[in-house]
């Protein structure tokens, strides 16, 4: 097989393969950010690096199999080359002796590492060459600024938080990210500011929640901070995620509708719309509370786009209460929804509920609600119709490079025939779709 190297062929090579949410994209950005700033290059492939770090994730077990699989995969190829370098990093090393699991077990792997050592990659892969490393710290109370790859040219992912103090019942991300902790809003403005200078238009704060921020320092709240981001010239588009519904109040919905630069898209993770199960699950909101905010939200930013995480089968969902997960499905209109069965996580309280829903139960219950969302999906995108909307165009379309596509302030992506060019705002004029994508043509200026 033919490979094609993107720089210098006698430099190093490393492949990074992420898994997960957007905060592992963008930790992925860093490690190759460090990784780059000391000599190494990035391979196309998997089979010509010298350095494969698989960034995993642990939030459902799919995830885990997913990283499980690949690492069959890596054996061979450590066979073939035994001097390749094999690095496993991420949340699910985070959890308890996993690590230490994975290094007895798999004894291809070279080291091991987390999201709270990260910054000391470039030793750790020295360290490395001379022997196995495992390098884990339980938790980090600040953010260590480090340099960042980015894989868009028009698009920066800026953390505002690192960790959570939720303890969803169900949910895994507090053990393995830790204690919130905010990064100073100066930083961040800075950090904007720099990426806006190099060509960046559109940039998304994340964060496990971002309403949390300030939280910790009792200072600058989000907010305040949207406020601070959203000034900055020459920013087009502003977005954040994730937002937890609880922090989510009215006034800062209010706010937001006076800042031009964010855009009309919130996502908003319900995870059930039964208040009992609501409750078990530690969300700290009620149905009511939740279409009380969406009603908000659709008074105060026509046309926002509303998207949702919900969860199936969290142990003792009865069909009573999915049915009202159902019927804030009917009421609310999200515009998609991320749907997930439930799956017991080690550590979490959920996880040693005594009513685990059975897998076939889930599964049908998942089926229903997909099926019905897909539904409302496309009704949503069928009034769009011969509408001319804003689009940031992104590049070739995944799907068909004869393609570009783009994506509308609601975050929709658009597919249009035509070339532009990365980071352009264009008009399209809506002219068909389906469930989770619009067409469209460019329309000229
Ligand atoms: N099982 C199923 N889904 C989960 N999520 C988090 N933990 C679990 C779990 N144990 C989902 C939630 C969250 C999204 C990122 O993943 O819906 O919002
Ligand atoms: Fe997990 Fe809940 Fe924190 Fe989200 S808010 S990361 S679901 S614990």
């Amino acid at each position: 097989m033919e490979t094609r190297s993107t720089g210098d062929d006698n430099m190093k090579k490393y492949f990074l393969l992420t898994y997960g949410c957007q905060m592992n994209e963008l930790d992925s950005e860093k490690m190759a950010g460090i990784l780059e700033e000391n000599g190494w290059d990035s391979a196309e492939a998997l089979d010509n690096a010298d350095l494969v770090i698989l960034n995993t994730c642990c939030v459902r077990a799919k995830a885990e199999d997913k990283v499980k699989g690949k690492l069959g995969q890596l054996k061979k190829l450590k066979l073939a080359n035994p001097r390749l370098l094999i690095g496993i990093g991420g949340c699910m090393m985070q959890q308890d002796n996993v690590g230490e699991k994975f290094l007895q077990k798999f004894p291809f792997i070279d080291f091991i590492f987390g999201p709270h050592t990260m910054d000391r990659l470039n030793e750790i892969v020295e360290k490395s060459c001379t022997g196995r490393v495992l390098e884990l710290e339980a938790d980090r109370f600040d953010v260590p600024r480090l340099p960042i790859k980015r894989e868009s040219s028009f698009r920066a992912w800026v953390s505002i938080i690192k960790g959570c103090e939720n303890f969803c019942a169900y949910c895994i991300v507090p053990y393995v990210r830790g204690k919130e902790v905010s990064r100073p809003p100066a930083e961040i403005v800075a950090e904007v500011e720099e990426q806006i200078e190099s060509g960046v238009k559109e940039v998304v704060l994340l964060g496990q929640n971002v309403n949390a921020y300030g939280r910790d320092t009792g200072k600058v709240d989000f907010g305040r901070l949207l406020k601070k981001v959203n000034q900055v010239p020459g920013l087009e588009r502003l977005r954040f995620m994730t937002s937890h519904p609880r922090d989510f109040s009215l006034k800062l919905v209010d706010a937001i509708s006076e800042m031009p630069r964010v855009c009309e898209h919130l996502h908003l993770p319900i995870q059930a719309g039964s208040n009992r199960i609501l409750k078990k699950m530690n969300r700290g909101y009620t149905r009511e509370d939740y279409l009380r905010l969406v009603e908000h939200i659709r008074n105060k930013i026509p046309g926002a786009s509303i998207t949702t995480d919900i969860i199936v089968g969290f142990p003792g969902e009865t069909d009573e209460d999915f049915a009202l997960t159902m019927d804030v499905v009917e009421k609310a209109r999200f515009t998609s929804a991320f749907t997930f069965l439930y799956s017991p996580r080690e550590g979490t309280p959920a996880a040693n509920y005594s009513e685990q829903v059975p897998g076939e139960v889930k599964r049908e219950r998942l089926n229903y609600l997909m099926k019905r969302q897909n539904q409302i999906s496309l009704d949503y995108n069928q009034v769009l119709m011969g509408t001319v909307t804003e689009i940031m165009v992104e590049g070739p379309s995944k799907k068909d490079s004869e393609f570009y596509m783009g994506r509308t302030r609601t975050n929709r992506p658009v597919v249009f025939s035509g070339k532009a060019h990365p980071g352009c705002l264009q008009q399209v004029k809506l002219t068909d779709c389906n469930a989770h994508t619009l067409y469209g043509e460019l329309q000229e200026d």
